[in-house]
């Protein structure tokens, strides 16, 4: 990565937390078709339809309602009856598809205790259905808070229902691996999307990479099935190759990639015979999802630039 690159990297990341922005930006039209490859529609309705899309290509689906401006106890109350029609839809349309979520749009800047309320009630429906849901991992200032409810639901739900995200840039990562594969939670593990300090987390990408496949190695051995989640083919290949050394069948996890990102390599581990599961977000509020998206790849946003420039 360039200097100019992580120089737009983090001017990106501090302009997708500028909810004054969002509004502005998310009615240019430019900007919306763009966000369109990385969301699959403002509705549940499109989301299925994407949902169905990707089944019939070979590919699971973890499911995703954005809405990170949660702000209230009663907006947060919206999110759990969201995804308790997520869940309902999922099982009327018999697509295979999870659900992914966020604690903070159950309350986690707001009370604890009530994003554990919420979350709950998001995991019993989700067992009810024989279905699971993986806990997002979002900024360092909520990681401990995001895994002791993980563990209080995992103990109380079990592995096929509940599950964590681990962020290869952050430092304590790999000993929280450790610690979660003992206790038999799943994980998916990603290289982590939002601004953090070099307190927190590795400056540099290359230790990103390194610690990523220090991380992978433990979630494989474990015996626990997790997700590795990259569109990077170098993770890949590394990943690969340590499951062949110490003789995983496909199938031992699997692959995650976002929706959008690198269609090509998705299909192409399908027809290797490896489980291929796709994070498909929807809804209105995808302005800090995008703006994160744009900072992955500063390619992205000279596109849309041009696009703006042009009209
Ligand atoms: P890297 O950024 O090195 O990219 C490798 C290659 O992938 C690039 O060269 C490019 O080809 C392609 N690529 C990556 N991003 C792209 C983009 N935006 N547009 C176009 N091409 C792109 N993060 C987090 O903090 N908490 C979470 O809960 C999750 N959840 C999650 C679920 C799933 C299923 C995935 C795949 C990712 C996440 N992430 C996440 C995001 C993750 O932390 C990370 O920011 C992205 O996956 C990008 O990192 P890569 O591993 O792809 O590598």
């Amino acid at each position: 990565m360039t200097a100019a690159d992580h120089l737009s990297r983090s001017a990106l990341l501090y302009l997708s937390r500028q909810e004054h922005l969002k509004d502005w930006a998310t009615r240019l039209r430019p900007f919306r078709d763009m966000a369109s490859r990385f969301i699959a529609g403002e509705t549940l309705e499109e989301a299925v339809e994407a949902v169905k899309a990707l089944n019939a290509k070979g590919m699971t689906v973890s499911f995703d309602h954005l809405n990170e401006a949660v702000k209230t106890p009663e907006e947060t109350r919206d999110e759990v009856l969201q995804y308790q029609r997520m869940l309902a839809r999922i099982d009327q349309a018999g697509v295979k598809a999870n659900v992914s979520l966020k604690l903070t749009q159950c309350g986690l800047l707001i009370d604890k205790a009530l994003a554990l309320r919420n979350a709950r009630e998001v995991v019993a429906d989700a067992t009810r259905r024989d279905s699971f849901v993986r806990i997002d991992m979002e900024e360092s200032a909520v990681t401990q808070a995001t895994l002791d409810i993980v563990r209080e639901l995992h103990a109380e739900f079990g592995e096929p229902h509940v599950g964590a995200v681990l962020q290869s840039y952050l430092r304590r990562t790999e000993e929280d691996a450790k610690a979660l594969c003992r206790e038999r939670v799943r994980i998916r593990l990603c290289k982590g999307a939002y601004l953090e300090g070099p307190d927190v987390a590795f400056p540099d990408k290359a230790d990103v990479d390194a610690n990523f496949v220090r991380c992978m190695r433990v979630l494989l051995d474990s015996g626990v099935y997790h997700g590795i989640a990259t569109h990077d083919e170098r993770m890949i290949d590394a990943t690969l190759e340590y499951a062949a050394k110490q003789h995983l069948p496909r199938g031992a996890y699997e692959f995650q990639m976002l929706y959008g990102i690198r269609r090509d390599l998705q299909e192409r581990l399908v027809k290797d015979g490896h489980p291929v599961r796709i994070y498909v977000p929807y809804g209105r509020y995808w302005y800090p999802y995008f703006m994160r998206r744009l900072a992955e790849r500063p390619a992205n946003l000279w596109f849309v630039m041009r696009n703006l420039v042009r009209g």
